[in-house]
């Protein structure tokens, strides 16, 4: 007999990537054994997708589309408007157990903006109650500060997050995340500021990648002064930026010019050439790639790079225009794992949609010892 699926996971994603999402999760879910019973609809441009699943776990870390992972507890769907705070809190008491931060959040849309002044209103009076209760324990001040994924505060956190999602204002769910199993960040938005100098806003995601896929040790080791890179598609030059910054020198491979600080840099050499036809002299350290291209011609690209042993580590841009996405995705990412597993060559890949993302995702690979 069929058992109905009893428990809901609630993902946060870009607005216009709810199928996308939806379908990773549950493919995520169906490695482990079939998903049992009916999907709830998914909301189109909502930002937010729910699934219903037995007693699969879903990984955070290894879902694409998604930003956040929250188990979901509760749907109020008519809050009243002079006294939301009693069903909401009727709700939290009905979930086992403590948690150590609590955060209110609305989609990332522009009706989830509107809804700020409402959430930075409502936050304290809600937070006042849950204290007082004893449901809200120490850490939820220095886990509200936006900190990378990895970031070492954040490793601190115990208890589990409280997160209460309005949709709109009448209506909240609620669920709690696990600090191990979920992105640090509320929302899972890593937002970075546009630095000054930079010649594009590209350079942000560039500056996101480097945060959500490397730890801060890992930032260090991996990317310090002297060592080299190659930037395939570079102009106008953001992510080149990220690079001479933190003093490495780049082979900037475009037919466009570099811009700004970038047009005649000390650490940068610029190359007016094709990035598909573009071999080294010498291995680098580093291949960043932002060329707009269909993903299995990049794959097919980074696959050489690394079987050539021409870098060690890299970050890469996948454009993703077409209806079947994911399908276009897997084959990309599916098409370097095996070039990397016939060459022998041990590695790490993992792939993200980040917020400075469009339709695209990012994809952090390097080379591992064995
Ligand atoms: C999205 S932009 C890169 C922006 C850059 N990452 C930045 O931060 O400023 C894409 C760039 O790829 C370049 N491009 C596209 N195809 C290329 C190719 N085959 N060889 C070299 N550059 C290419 C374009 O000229 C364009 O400047």
């Amino acid at each position: 007999m069929n058992k109905s699926p009893n428990t809901l996971w609630l993902l946060y994603c870009r607005p216009g990537f709810e199928q996308d999402c939806a379908q990773e999760a549950l493919r995520q879910a169906r490695q482990q054994r079939p998903v049992l019973g009916e999907q709830p609809a998914l909301l189109a441009d909502s930002g937010y997708v729910v699934v219903a699943l037995n007693d699969q776990s879903l990984s955070c870390r290894e879902l694409i589309f998604a930003r956040q992972l929250i188990r979901l507890h509760h749907t109020i769907a008519a809050l009243p408007e002079r006294d939301r705070l009693t069903p909401i809190l009727a709700a939290i008491a009905a979930i086992p157990g403590n948690f150590g931060t609590l955060w209110l959040e609305a989609p990332d849309t522009n009706e989830g903006k509107l809804l700020s002044t409402f959430t930075r209103r409502f936050q304290p009076l809600l937070e006042a109650a849950l204290r007082e209760q004893g449901k809200l324990q120490d850490n939820s001040q220095e886990a509200v500060r936006p900190e990378p994924v990895e970031g070492s505060s954040v490793r601190m956190e115990k208890l589990p997050r409280l997160h209460i999602f309005f949709p709109d204002k009448s209506s909240a769910l609620i669920g709690t995340s696990d600090p191990h199993n979920s992105a640090a960040t509320i929302m899972g938005i890593v937002r970075q500021s546009m630095p000054p100098e930079a010649p594009s806003r590209s350079t942000m995601k560039l500056a996101e990648a480097i945060e959500v896929f490397m730890d801060r040790s890992e930032q260090t080791r991996l990317l310090r002064q002297g060592m080299t890179a190659v930037d395939l598609g570079a102009a106008p030059g953001g992510w080149t930026w990220q690079l001479v910054k933190r003093g490495i020198r780049v082979t900037a491979v475009d037919n466009g010019p570099m811009k700004g600080v970038l047009a005649n840099h000390p650490l940068v050499q610029h190359l007016k050439q094709d990035g598909f036809k573009y071999a080294p002299r010498k291995a680098v350290d580093w291949l960043v790639c932002d060329m707009v291209e269909k993903p299995s011609r990049v794959a097919e690209l980074i696959g050489v790079w690394f079987a050539a042993g021409w870098c060690k580590h890299a970050i890469f841009n996948l454009k993703l225009p077409m209806k079947q996405r994911l399908i276009a995705l897997d084959s990309a990412l599916g098409g370097i794992r095996k070039r990397l597993d016939d060459e022998g060559i041990n590695y790490r890949m993992t792939a993200k949609q980040l917020y400075h993302d469009r339709e695209e995702v990012t994809v952090f690979l390097t080379k591992t010892k064995g």
